[in-house]
């Protein structure tokens, strides 16, 4: 284990809980971050500090103890941080997902949407006060000079917290998600705005999905007075901060090791059954707003409303995994799409779209190896992971429709089919093409899309910015 990286974020690469017997067992955390971290951490290992989730979670945390777990082959040494149901639910739900959430993937409606009340500055204190007890923790637990990777933007106000606290640390902060631009920011009351430029601000190295984000949070910076930002070197209060952009991969090896377990194969077998020699038009997201699933499933109708001869040949999957079912924004809108659904099935025929609501990653990369089209619409997304996953497992010479908002598009650009995630016109169109392309060129757009999604990895991800904390600690 690497004894100086202590690794910060809010969902940690495990949850225990508790068996009738009194024995604990742990199961692996979901999410994007989890994945990529563990897979950074392979071979590697480090302390990690998260949230307690479960019961079992937080009396660990109450007994201040640290618990050695494997998760894909990083060995890691996990502190969770308890905090009370309320103050969790007004940082997590209600700040994070809410606010910040809502407001760097432009999920607002501002003729209506926000409405900042008493209850959303309750939410921003809950939120302080919940990064200040992981700088607090951290501080605690970080080694003489170690290096703290804080990640993600629940945890914002960290850097700066900590690096009052224990100013020997080397602190990088990642950003998985997109940044706004300082108009869109500026919805939000000043102290807030300026409190998580500030935080962020805390760190040595502070990393982006792609420059375009990098190039939003520098707009912001430029925005607030009294901060400077040269290139990419941002000085506030007598520190540096140096930003860049460092975009996240997948470790194709791993996803080919886990797509040949057993699961992965009996859900395959089970798919092709369903399909029988109908074209799939597949989706495999969160439950999310920010990725446009309902208008996907509009784009899908239009295109078979132009294209008679294709219903009955074409079918829709969308494999959902449940998320945040605690904001009442995400309940709606998940309704919203399976009557839309329904609505469609009703039209067109049954099983036309079939959405699926589970949690079943086996059955996820067995429905990668055989689409036709992968739709990747999100409205803004940081990277996007589906985009390269899928690519790495298909075998089918599946064609990716993507939206020119996910970070993903910077590089997967010139081998996929790339939408305005709010033009469905479009959209439909493109599935169109995708589902006639000739054999040949699919199969040539599919070979570049798998070398495209194969270049990067985590673990070049995390030593690309473990580099550069190396460097500015080098600068003093
Ligand atoms: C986004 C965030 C990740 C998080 C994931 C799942 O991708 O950037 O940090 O892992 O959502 O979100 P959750 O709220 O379930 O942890």
């Amino acid at each position: 284990m690497d004894p100086q990286l202590v690794v910060v974020s809010n969902r940690g690469p495990v949850t225990f809980e508790e068996t009738p017997t009194g024995e604990r067992r742990y199961r692996r955390g979901v999410g994007g971050l989890v994945t990529a971290l563990s897979g950074a951490l392979r071979g590697r290992g480090g302390v990690w500090i998260a949230s307690a989730m479960s019961d079992a979670d937080r009396a660990i945390a109450a007994a201040s103890e640290t618990t050695e777990v494997d998760v894909g082959g990083a060995h890691i040494a996990v502190r969770f941080v308890g905090v009370e149901e309320d103050t969790y639910r007004a940082y997590y739900d209600d700040f994070s997902n809410r606010v910040l959430w809502f407001v760097h993937h432009y999920l607002w409606d501002p003729p209506r949407t926000p409405t900042f009340t008493d209850s959303d500055a309750d939410a921003w204190d809950a939120y302080t006060d919940v990064n200040r007890r992981f700088a607090e923790t951290t501080a605690l637990k970080a080694p003489e000079s170690g290096v703290a990777l804080i990640q993600d933007y629940h945890l914002a106000l960290v850097p700066h917290l900590l690096r009052k606290m224990r100013p020997d640390l080397a602190i990088g902060h990642f950003w998985h998600i997109p940044f706004a631009q300082p108009d869109y920011l500026g919805l939000l009351p000043d102290p807030w705005s300026r409190g998580v430029v500030e935080g962020l601000l805390g760190a040595d190295v502070l990393g982006f999905q792609t420059d375009r984000w990098l190039q939003n949070f520098l707009s912001c910076v430029r925005s607030l007075e009294g901060l400077r930002a040269r290139d990419r070197t941002i000085s506030a209060g007598g520190h540096r901060t140096r930003a860049n952009a460092y975009p996240i991969g997948v470790n194709p090896d791993h996803l080919a090791e886990i797509a040949g377990e057993p699961a992965v194969k009996r859900a395959r077998t089970e798919l092709k059954r369903w399909l029988g020699d109908r074209a799939l038009v597949l989706r495999v997201d969160r439950t999310e707003l920010s990725k446009n699933i309902l208008r996907g499933l509009l784009a899908f109708e239009l295109m078979l409303e132009r294209r008679p001869e294709l219903r009955r040949r074409v079918v829709h999957l969308a494999l959902l995994q449940p998320s945040r079912r605690s904001v009442p924004e995400y309940r709606e809108y998940i309704d919203q799409c399976t009557r839309e659904a329904e609505r469609i099935n009703a039209r067109f025929g049954p099983e036309t779209i079939r959405l699926e609501i589970s949690d079943d990653f086996p059955r996820s990369l067995a429905a990668y190896s055989l689409y036709d089209v992968l739709v990747v619409n999100p409205i803004f997304d940081g990277m996007n992971l589906v985009a390269r996953e899928g690519p790495c497992l298909n075998r089918r010479g599946g064609v990716l429709v993507l939206s020119r908002n996910a970070g993903a598009a910077i590089e997967l650009a010139p081998a996929a089919l790339i939408v305005n995630p709010v033009d469905v016109d479009r959209t439909a169109r493109a599935i169109s093409d995708a589902l006639d392309m000739p054999e040949a060129e699919r199969h040539e757009r599919a070979r570049r899309l798998r070398r495209l999604a194969r270049g990067r990895s985590p673990a070049r991800w995390l030593d690309a910015q473990l580099r550069d904390l190396e460097k500015a600690r080098g600068r003093g």
